[in-house]
């Protein structure tokens, strides 16, 4: 399978699946704080799974609307008040959607776009007066082992999750643009900006380690290649994700908003 544009990742239910299990208590949350409810245009971006766009489905109603765009629309959900759009988003183009919404979300797209600056500036163009724009990001910090085996599993663990960093910084995923969210958002005129952090705690054999499980399989040979051990990757996917002795601290996941006045 090849990738589409330059996306680190592969759209599948593997790595989709559990991803949304982890952050989707986050974002509705958030939706039940700021969603402004049935009637309303809503903006999912980089829908992947979809999870989110059916979220939004529910709280458009029969009366409002959701347009979802990703380069990777086949596990994108359809609806009778959902359009889905197929569109590479890291060209500075028109969306495919034009606005004005009442709220446009985006969960880990924008650290993969080289233009995340100039884009967040027109998703804050894209909103009506009053409208609220939802980023969620990941932000690479250093692994963590709450517990393991051994010292021998708990390096390998390290080993592996700085490696697969090193590998998505190597093809343009920016683990630290969390921290420049908020300020962008300011910067581009938005008011009420909040950022939140959430992380967890997770256990081998758990949905958590099953997404770290996928993030690895699929990097595997860029990771060999660029000098990863091949035995603590074998480790990793074989014994630790799946060893209910091991528990390590989740991806850290930040959330942040901000309102057009
Ligand atoms: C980690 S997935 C997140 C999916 C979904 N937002 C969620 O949180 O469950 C990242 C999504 O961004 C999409 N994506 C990555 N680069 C993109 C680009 N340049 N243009 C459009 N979509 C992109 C991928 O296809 C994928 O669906």
């Amino acid at each position: 399978m090849t990738n589409i544009a330059d996306y680190v990742f592969h759209n599948v239910p593997a790595q989709l699946s559990p991803l949304e299990q982890f952050l989707d208590p986050f974002t509705r949350a958030e939706l039940g704080e700021i969603a402004p409810g049935s009637g309303a245009r809503y903006l999912d971006l980089g829908a992947g799974g979809g999870s989110v766009t059916r979220m939004l489905s529910e709280l458009a109603g029969e009366t409002g609307h959701v347009d979802a765009i990703d380069q990777d629309t086949h596990m994108t959900p359809t609806g009778p008040n959902i359009d889905v759009h197929t569109q590479d988003l890291s060209k500075g183009e028109p969306l495919l959607a034009p606005g004005p919404f009442d709220l446009v979300h985006a969960r880990l797209l924008t650290h993969h776009l080289e233009n995340r600056v100039e884009f967040v500036h027109q998703l804050a163009g894209s909103l009506k007066p009053g409208g609220w724009l939802l980023l969620g990001e990941f932000v690479r910090s250093a692994p963590r082992v709450v517990s393991a085996p051994s010292e021998r599993h708990a390096e390998a663990f390290r080993r592996v999750l700085d490696g697969l960093y090193d590998v998505m910084t190597a093809r343009h995923t920016h683990g630290s643009w969390g921290h420049e969210v908020h300020r962008t958002m300011l910067d581009a005129g938005l008011t009420a900006v909040r950022t939140r952090w959430h992380f967890e705690s997770w256990t081998g054999g758990g949905h958590g380690c099953r997404l770290f499980e996928n993030n690895v399989s699929q990097k595997r040979d860029a990771m060999v290649e660029a000098g990863v051990p091949a035995a603590d990757i074998d480790l990793f996917l074989t014994d630790l994700m799946h060893n209910p002795d091991m528990v390590v601290r989740s991806h850290e996941f930040v959330s942040i908003r901000g309102r057009r006045a």
